[in-house]
């Protein structure tokens, strides 16, 4: 298809950004989340499935024992946080946190439907974690790093509320050319003229954090001394195109915001163009798009 590939890399944009402009970001990133808060309740299992595997990679690195205390940062519907509150048991605690007042909600509603029973569940910005220095055993944070406008702060405040000896373990995204599951959708938006909301290469953006050199130093700089990387690939799978469709509009976070401002008629032309786009990643049972998480153990 036209103008290049969807996996047009470039560096990750490191000049600093106005405060001004950090606030502003984060303000319209939780206004996303707020708006995917609906749709990743309804279609839970479709992020689960293709991601399990990252899940359970998080909490083997954390290994909650009985007793203790584990934060999820960015918990969305909290499923990585719920396999450690099974594991740390009714003498232990998960504190499921995100920044999006509705995912919270969305996640309280799931340990409900879970029989989870040793969670509580918070509002609460990674960059600015409200709990007591030393104050927890274990951290995970799934896909939500890179979102942050300023991970290193975050970083930082993770080591602050682990004790001495705690673990954190979280997954970021690798760049656009292991990613078609994502990258897809922003070729097809430049190549139909629009501009894909944000930098994804920016401060908050999908690839923000997809150089493990980077992401190394950035540990490093939080005062973590050692870590340990892994790539993993995750496998998108979709029975058929209304399926991939509906991630897109509904679960796809700045994207879905995006296509939702489109015409009726804008729309139906860019998904047309969409399924013709993702034809080589049809087999027998619908659509499979790769993906490649970077896994990360600090401590
Ligand atoms: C891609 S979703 C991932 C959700 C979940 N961790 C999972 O793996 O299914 C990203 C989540 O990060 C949250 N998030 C983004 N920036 C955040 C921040 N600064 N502090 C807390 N949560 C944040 C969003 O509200 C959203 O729920």
């Amino acid at each position: 298809m036209g103008k290049g590939p969807f996996w047009h890399s470039r560096a990750v944009d490191q000049s600093p950004a106005s405060a001004a402009a950090l606030d502003e970001g984060r303000a319209r990133s939780k206004g996303v989340w707020d708006e995917m808060a609906a749709g990743w309740q309804r279609h839970n299992d479709v992020i689960w499935q293709a991601s399990l595997q990252v899940g359970e990679w998080l909490v083997d690195k954390v290994a909650p024992e009985p007793g203790q205390t584990i934060v999820e940062l960015a918990a969305g519907p909290g499923d990585t946080g719920f396999v450690a509150a099974r594991l740390v048991g009714k003498d232990g605690r998960l504190i499921s946190t995100d920044f999006s007042p509705n995912m919270v909600e969305v996640a309280e509603a799931r340990a409900g439907s879970l029989g989870v029973s040793n969670a509580e569940f918070r509002v609460m910005d990674a960059e600015n974690i409200d709990l007591a220095d030393n104050a927890v055993d274990g951290i995970l944070c799934r896909f939500g790093f890179m979102l942050m406008l300023d991970p290193q702060a975050a970083l930082a405040e993770c080591r602050r509320v682990l004790r001495p000896g705690g673990r954190l373990a979280f997954a970021v995204w690798t760049g656009p050319e292991k990613n078609p599951w994502v990258g897809i959708i922003g070729m097809v938006l430049r190549q139909q003229g629009y501009e894909p909301p944000g930098d994804p290469f920016g401060p908050g953006g999908m690839y923000s954090m997809a150089s493990e050199e980077q992401v190394r130093s950035m540990i490093a700089g939080a005062g973590f001394q050692q870590a340990e990387t892994e790539e993993m690939e995750v496998h998108w799978r979709f029975e058929d195109f209304a399926g991939f469709w509906t991630f897109l509009t509904e679960l796809a976070g700045g994207i879905a915001v995006f296509l939702r401002t489109l015409s009726n008629p804008e729309r139906d032309e860019l998904r047309r163009v969409v399924e013709k786009a993702i034809e080589g990643f049809r087999d027998g049972q619908g659509y499979e798009l790769p993906g490649v998480a970077l896994n990360v153990a600090a401590s």
